[in-house]
């Protein structure tokens, strides 16, 4: 029988269980984030990331830009959300637009502030083994659906497709961390399928349908990153759902799946961050 990991059932438990905490908390965490340019998909996320945020009782504030704006504003503004003490968490909405050098942005957010866990310091602190402020949002989220349903990842070969810096290479180093044997994908890759069939968990994230019928052992634990719309318009993920799902011990549907538990994990990252001394 095939279990759908089910994102959105987590993530409203852990809404619940973080509204309590927040009600208690005399200062309330304080989230800005920096949205440049008219990427459709990036307004959609960072309207339901202050949408949720509000609902918690988390402040949010979101700083829009043209697509015409410049490094040096945009490096103005992280200069001054880094110095406001009322701001305890910063997220800079990626991709930005093609002109910014996004490492230059990324990199100047205090470390202490960094909700993404994305500046060279907690991903420096990610990869040497120590402890960095917050995790990066959507391996944690995986980490965290892996765990709901109890699927054991020490000793088990864990494939990674996609080497992004937001997902495929923070997720790949933290299954490490908990002791998985971890095999790196990419679009270079070359026989996908004779690696994937050796996967005892899958973890695609590349945004294109790259996992389909006959590339998975049976009893795979199977978790879709992706999401972007097919050619019919249809909210789509990186594995064929209606084939995957018939061989799969575990399955995280898209929607509903990994999408609901970044979202979460952002939540989560931004009271960490308001507690830090
Ligand atoms: N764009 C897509 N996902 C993310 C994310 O988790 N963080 C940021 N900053 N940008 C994104």
């Amino acid at each position: 029988m095939t279990v759908i990991l089910d994102g959105k059932k987590l993530r409203d438990k852990i809404f619940e269980e973080l509204k309590a905490k927040v009600d208690e908390m005399p200062v309330k965490p304080s989230l800005a984030v920096i949205l440049a340019g008219d990427d459709p998909s990036s307004k959609i996320y960072v309207n339901n990331k202050k949408k949720c945020a509000e609902k918690l009782g988390i402040n949010s504030v979101v700083i829009t830009y043209p697509s015409t704006v410049t490094e040096n504003e945009l490096l103005e503004k992280i200069k001054e959300l880094n110095d406001d003490k009322h701001i305890t968490a910063i997220l800079v909405q990626l991709p930005l637009p093609v002109h910014i050098d996004k490492f230059k942005i990324i990199d100047a957010i205090a470390p202490e502030k960094d909700v993404d866990g994305l500046t060279p310091y907690n991903s420096g602190k990610l990869f040497s083994g120590e402890k960095p402020y917050v995790y990066p949002c959507t391996p944690k989220g995986i980490l965290l659906l892996l765990d709901e349903y109890g699927i054991e990842i020490e000793g088990r070969h864990a494939v990674v497709i996609g080497r992004s810096n937001l997902v495929g290479k923070p997720v790949a180093q933290m299954l490490l961390d908990r002791n998985a044997t971890v095999t790196m994908c990419h679009s270079k890759t070359k026989n996908l399928p004779d690696i994937t069939k050796t996967a005892d968990i899958l973890i695609s994230a590349v945004g294109k349908k790259v996992v389909g019928e006959n590339m998975l052992k049976n009893n795979c634990v199977v978790i879709d990153v992706g999401i972007f719309r097919d050619e019919n318009g249809k909210i789509s993920g990186d594995v064929d759902f209606e084939t995957v799902s018939k061989s799969a011990s575990y399955i995280s549907p898209v929607p509903g799946g990994v999408g609901p538990m970044t979202i979460a994990s952002l939540m989560l990252n931004t009271v960490e961050l308001a507690i830090i001394e």
